[in-house]
């Protein structure tokens, strides 16, 4: 395992990696010499058979040279051939789950990244994983196509509506990792980022204990705080005011608003409420109808939570 990266890559930091940087930078150096060779033989050629304005005899008529041509065939499919297998071993390592892969279910939608795991516990935009164990995802979209890229782990797979794909695999050390859309799904399509977080087996049950009881101990506003950040809430709604993919929440909570389509609606535990599982039912005019329902994803105590927070914010 490469822990530097290169000018070419990032760290490799899966079972894959090593094999699939081999296969890559075997592709740039021959590419490298093959443009060397056809560069140096273009200058070599114009130089040597310029015109030098003296009457030159002519070439004799040249058929052909069998030397030469089977030369040109059997290299370049020589070459071929081994990037072929050699890529289709890989290909096939890269496709082919191992039997006792964990498996985690992953939801894309705009503009979040949501995992469901075999023990009952959910996470936004943050994949915890055990070290050394496969790691099977099945994935899917709510909406439209997103796309699952993890360059550390050099596993990129489209993430489609109504279909499930299947991507694997498996990190042996502890660490961290950037998780990317690398499909362009719309405004906030370069917010769609999240991280891979692998940790020892021992902390991985740990974590499964705990996860989904995190924070509950804090006051509510506490809570919330910290939900708003870990459920993605701060991708599309500021807290300074600022207007992003929705609006600003500070200093909204009960002042009346205007909605979408004429009417006004005071912003209160209700409205607040309504918006996180409905948010088509009173659209903020102004605002586009792009936010996705947190129906089954928050519970009520963190719903309370979020309203606790929206309420403090001034
Ligand atoms: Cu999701 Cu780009």
């Amino acid at each position: 395992m490469d822990t530097t990266g290169s000018l070419f890559l990032p760290p490799g930091s899966s079972t894959i990696s090593s094999e699939f940087d081999a296969l890559f930078y075997f592709l740039v150096y021959a590419s490298i010499v093959f443009l060397g060779i056809v560069v140096f033989s273009i200058v070599l050629f114009s130089l040597r058979y310029r015109k030098r304005g003296v009457e030159e005899t002519p070439t004799p008529g040249i058929s052909h040279s069998t030397k030469l041509e089977i030369t040109w065939s059997i290299v370049p499919t020589i070459l071929v051939m081994i990037v072929f297998v050699w890529g289709f071993r890989i290909y096939m390592k890269m496709n082919v789950v191992p039997r006792d892969a964990m498996e985690i279910k992953v939801t894309g939608q705009k503009w979040f990244w949501t995992f469901d795991y075999p023990e009952g516990a959910n996470t936004l935009n943050e994949l915890v994983v055990p070290a050394g164990k496969p790691v099977k995802l099945l994935m899917s979209s709510r909406d439209v196509i997103h796309s699952f890229f993890v360059p550390d782990f050099r596993i990129k797979m489209d993430v489609l509506p109504n279909r499930y794909t299947v991507t694997w695999f498996e990190a042996p050390e502890i660490g961290e990792h950037n998780l990317f859309c690398t499909e362009f799904c719309g405004k906030g399509h370069s917010e769609m980022i999240g991280r891979v977080r692998v940790v020892s087996e021992r902390e991985y049950a740990e974590w499964l204990e705990t996860s989904g009881a995190g924070g509950e101990e804090l006051p509510p506003d506490q809570y919330g705080a910290a939900l708003f950040v870990a459920k993605a809430c701060n991708t599309c709604h500021s807290v300074e005011g600022k207007r992003l993919v929705g609006p600003a929440l500070n200093g909204v909570f009960g002042k009346p608003v205007m909605l979408t389509g004429g009417g006004e609606a005071t912003v209160d535990e209700n409205y607040v409420r309504e918006s996180i599982l409905e948010p088509q039912a009173s659209i903020v005019a102004g605002y586009e109808p792009v936010m996705p329902t947190y129906q089954g994803i928050l519970k009520d105590r963190q719903i309370d939570a979020l309203i606790a927070y929206i309420k403090s914010l001034k």
